[in-house]
């Protein structure tokens, strides 16, 4: 959930740091910190807040050097205060820690510490960490910062990502990583070198990147890095080549992240299609699934596994590979599943999606499949993230950076990514003709273009958000494959704009939320030209009956509605199956401007972040 960066080289490190940290306060942002080591002594410079009261901190109170880490957090142990922000010093300040994760077994390990005499000056998990350091350094460790930080973290629970930083030895910066509570990153460059939870934090730095593993430890300097597990034997990596342009997580003429990557949709449809339809010879190619004929052919199940956005997202692949590929699929929270004991062989497929491809549950969902001897797949939007390297196969979004809290681009590129599986699963298990691929893949290579005409609604959407932006409840309606739209068109409202809103199949209004209806009540109903159209018109009139507000999305063309509903959004048609693309884009544009009518803080709302790599 938090952001780290650090630096050994030759420049200063404090604005490298502060400009990582700034890529990554989407992350976590309620309290920043920075520590430097210069003078013989280790400085550190904390704030509350977000990362311009760190800046500011900085300037009234200068810092440099050529080494330092850097952190931007988001509160698990202890209120978003100065003194819980990282990096954490220890005792004698000696020692210098920034973490990711959580210490499950801290008030353990707190006690015994104290009673043996450290005094701790935060409320978090993560000081036990550095303290241990500075004990194993004085105790078997003989002040080797790496050697001691083995020790250490081998007193740990839980999953952590940490990065070290030592007087005694100034010219390195140790960091581990021990399960999945986000990524490491090691960037090299020339007399450089650069550390990061996340990869846009050094992307303006270098491209050549190498990732930790779990149970591995980095020791990095100036001119040099070397990469061990916990055992203590050296890994042989090598660092791989990032493709990421930094200018696409540039807001550019966008008021707000979010606003920029719902615009960026057309393009980023594109770049998922690209490569991989052979429309010539009606061919879905996914190399980097790593799937035969013989293997598709054996599964007999697909379990698709995510959280939030991503999980909703799932729920539209169910229809795309239950009817192109005539496979059945579940589909689960990455939270839950892993509780259930979940029956799985090697006749099961588990694709687990994800943007960050950080997400704790979603992780602890895929080694659970693995385990288990399922085949393991995902839909991974961040390159060299843990979701895509243990998986058997993946494919990628191809979003690019996805800054915005609340997910957009992420969510239509992993729902074409599965249209894409589906065919390619319904071609390998010979249950598409070459003709049904490409009549699918016609209307795939369309749909970059519908979106941007989707995103021509952005005045009239902006116009409506100024009507309704004061309500405080909102319900959502759809059915079929526009459920999970409804329940994403919520999710987007609230994570944004505060406003509570409510996500139901439009068949289950009658057995109990019609209850929640008045003129107070705005409800979103999506109401295209399908096979369930005339089932939504009549929940749109009991909707209307009750004297609710009622804002359709309908199909051009569509007069009937108008006469039944109070404010017509209409999108361009497409195939019903894709359809959901271009309701979700018009429904980010609705929460977007509530959320900015509201004077909210779309890319960073409250109590969010970016990566969840907490339980
Ligand atoms: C979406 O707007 C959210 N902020 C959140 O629900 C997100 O989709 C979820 O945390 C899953 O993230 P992931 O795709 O990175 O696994």
């Amino acid at each position: 959930m938090c952001g780290i960066v650090g630096y050994v080289g030759v420049r200063d490190a404090v604005p490298i740091i502060l400009d990582g940290l700034q890529r990554l306060e989407y992350r976590g942002y309620d309290s920043v910190g920075v520590a430097l080591y210069a003078d013989n002594v280790i400085q550190v410079r904390r704030q509350a807040g977000k990362l311009a009261n760190l800046r500011q901190c900085v300037e009234a109170e200068p810092v440099s050097g050529t080494i330092g880490i850097g952190h931007t957090r988001w509160a698990t142990h202890g209120a978003p205060v100065e003194r819980n922000a990282h990096p954490h010093l220890s005792m004698n300040g000696e020692f210098v820690v920034v973490h990711n994760g959580i210490v499950e077994n801290y008030l353990e390990l707190r006690e015994e510490l104290s009673a043996e005499g450290v005094i701790f000056k935060s409320d978090t998990d993560t000081e036990v960490i550095v303290q241990l350091i500075e004990e194993f350094a004085s105790n078997g460790a003989h002040g080797d910062v790496a050697e001691a930080t083995r020790l250490a973290v081998q007193q740990l629970r839980g999953a952590h990502a940490i990065v070290v930083m030592s007087r005694r030895q100034p010219d390195r910066l140790v960091a581990v990583r021990i399960g999945n509570a986000g990524g490491i990153a090691v960037g090299t460059g020339e007399h450089e070198h650069f550390i990061a939870s996340d990869i846009p934090a050094i992307l303006d730095y270098t491209h050549h990147m190498l990732f930790l593993e779990s149970r591995q430890m980095a020791i990095v300097k100036r001119d040099s890095y070397e990469i061990q597990t916990l055992g203590g034997q050296s890994v042989h990596a090598l660092p791989q080549s990032i493709p990421y342009d930094p200018i696409s997580a540039v807001k550019g003429e966008f008021k707000h992240f979010m606003q920029k990557e719902i615009f960026d949709q057309a393009r980023s449809i594109t770049d998922t299609i690209g490569g991989r339809v052979d429309f010539e010879n009606s061919q879905v190619v996914l190399p980097s699934l790593n799937l035969t004929a013989e293997r598709a052919q054996q599964i007999e199940r697909v379990v698709t596994v995510a959280c939030g956005t991503s999980y909703y997202s799932g729920l539209i692949g169910k229809f795309f590979i239950e009817q192109l590929a005539r496979l059945n699929v579940e589909v689960d929270y990455g939270s839950e599943y892993r509780y259930r004991d979940p029956i799985l062989d090697e006749t099961t497929a588990v694709l687990a999606i994800t943007q960050s491809g950080e997400t704790v549950d979603t992780l602890a969902a895929m080694e659970e499949a693995r385990d288990k001897g399922a085949l393991v797949w995902s839909i991974v939007n961040a390159v060299g993230s843990q979701a895509m390297r243990i998986a058997d196969g993946y494919i990628s979004m191809n979003a690019g950076p996805e800054i915005g809290v609340a997910s957009t681009k992420a969510f239509t590129t992993s729902v074409v990514d599965q249209y894409l599986l589906a065919l390619y699963l319904g071609q390998l298990r010979g249950k598409l003709a070459p003709d049904a691929i490409r009549i699918h893949a016609q209307a795939l290579a369309r749909l970059p273009d519908l979106v941007g005409r989707t995103l021509e609604l952005e005045g009239a959407i902006r116009e409506l958000a100024h009507q309704v932006y004061s309500y405080t409840n909102f319900l959502y309606l759809g059915r079929g494959i526009n459920y999970p739209i409804a329940l994403e068109g919520a999710l987007k409202l609230k994570e944004i704009s505060y406003i509570h809103a409510e996500g139901y199949p439009a068949g289950e209004m009658k057995h109990g939320p019609i209850a929640l209806i008045d003129e107070q009540m705005p409800v979103v109903a999506i109401a295209l030209k399908d096979k369930v159209y005339d089932k939504m018109l009549s929940q749109i009139e009991q909707a209307k009956a009750r004297d609710a507000i009622v804002i359709a999305l309908a199909t051009e063309g569509d007069t009937v509605i108008q006469t039944k509903a109070d404010h017509v959004l209409y999108l361009p048609e497409t195939s019903p199956l894709l359809a959901p693309v271009l309701s979700v884009v018009a429904l980010q544009l609705l929460a977007y401007d509530v959320a900015v009518r509201r004077g909210a803080d779309v890319d960073q709302p409250r109590n969010l972040a970016k990566s969840v790599t907490v339980e």
